[in-house]
């Protein structure tokens, strides 16, 4: 079989496009055939030829077909959990500061989404320690890993089981919470995170963020807390009609950004005034 990068193989995940922009996406295996609601394609009609070709269906229907990015194969995978949109690990990514060697710890794995930004990420000199609780939810993590990666990347652990239990102590670069109660694991991240490095908080409401944005400040292991949101608009591109798409994702999460102190620091008095009112009617700090 030719060599070539862009050569399509037995194992590739790609996504279908059709004349409407409709995606499928597959993985390819010698002698099957996809099925679609405009007539079937063979596996062996891609296999050995390059990426970016037109394949047509016995209906007659065309479609390009390309190796999936990450990003496609996160929208398509198949989920036990909620997983982390592209446009949150992409900076979950970088505000941790990953790079080839970095060491980070994740909790819950869920559907394995974030898993795979980050095996991406540190590589195979890097580790990628991921915890989740419930059996289910990680056989699917593990599954998608697997199929992103064609195989279980050697530089992932993945601990089933609560955080609380099978987190255990480390000196991680970076540590990724994506559970409903991350003001309950700040201690557990504390053991596990080392001086400098990076805790993020992924939370889908305003209330998750103020819990654990006020547990962070009270812990004192922590620097001030940080939060942000990514929106991400796409566009509209027809001839003059240049305009934003009527519709977008319009809410996923926050991110609550912090890093870890060195024991035994302890912050200097924040100089800022909270506003009236911020910790209740009767006071106006906590
Ligand atoms: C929203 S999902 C995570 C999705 C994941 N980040 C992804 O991108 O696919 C949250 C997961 O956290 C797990 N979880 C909740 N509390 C946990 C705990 N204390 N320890 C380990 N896992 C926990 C849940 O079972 C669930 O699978």
């Amino acid at each position: 079989m030719n060599d070539a990068p862009e050569t399509l193989r037995p194992g590739d995940i790609v996504q279908l496009t059709d004349p409407k922009g409709r995606h499928h996406t597959l993985v390819l295996e010698v002698g099957r055939v996809f099925h679609t609601h405009k007539g079937a394609l063979a596996h062996d009609d891609m296999i050995g030829r390059s990426e970016g070709i037109v394949v047509t269906s016995t209906g007659g229907t065309s479609y390009v077909v390309l190796r999936s990015l990450l990003e496609d194969f996160v929208l398509a995978m198949p989920r036990g959990a909620a997983v982390i949109y592209p446009k949150e690990a992409a900076r979950i990514v970088m505000a941790a500061g990953l790079r080839p060697g970095s060491s980070v710890m994740e909790a819950g794995a869920g559907s394995g989404a974030l898993t795979c930004s980050l095996l991406n990420a540190v590589g195979p000199t890097g580790k990628v320690v991921s915890c989740e609780r419930r059996p289910d939810f990680a056989d699917v993590a593990r599954a998608n890993v697997a199929r992103w990666f064609q195989g279980t990347p050697s530089w992932w652990e993945l601990r089933v089981g609560d955080l609380a239990e099978v987190g255990g102590e480390g000196t991680f670069d970076a540590m990724v919470l994506d559970l409903l109660d991350p003001w309950e694991h700040l201690t557990t991240a504390a053991h596990l995170v080392r001086p400098g490095g990076v805790l993020i908080c992924y939370v889908a409401t305003t209330t998750q963020l103020s819990r654990t944005a006020e547990a962070l400040r009270a812990a004192g292991a922590w620097t001030e807390p940080r939060a942000e949101e990514s929106l991400v608009r796409t566009w509209h591109l027809e001839g003059l009609a240049v305009r934003p798409d009527h519709r977008m994702i319009g809410h996923t999460a926050f991110l609550l950004i912090t890093r870890r102190l060195a024991p035994g620091t302890v912050l200097p008095p924040r100089r800022t005034r909270p506003a009236k009112g911020a910790y209740g009617e009767s006071s106006a700090s906590p």
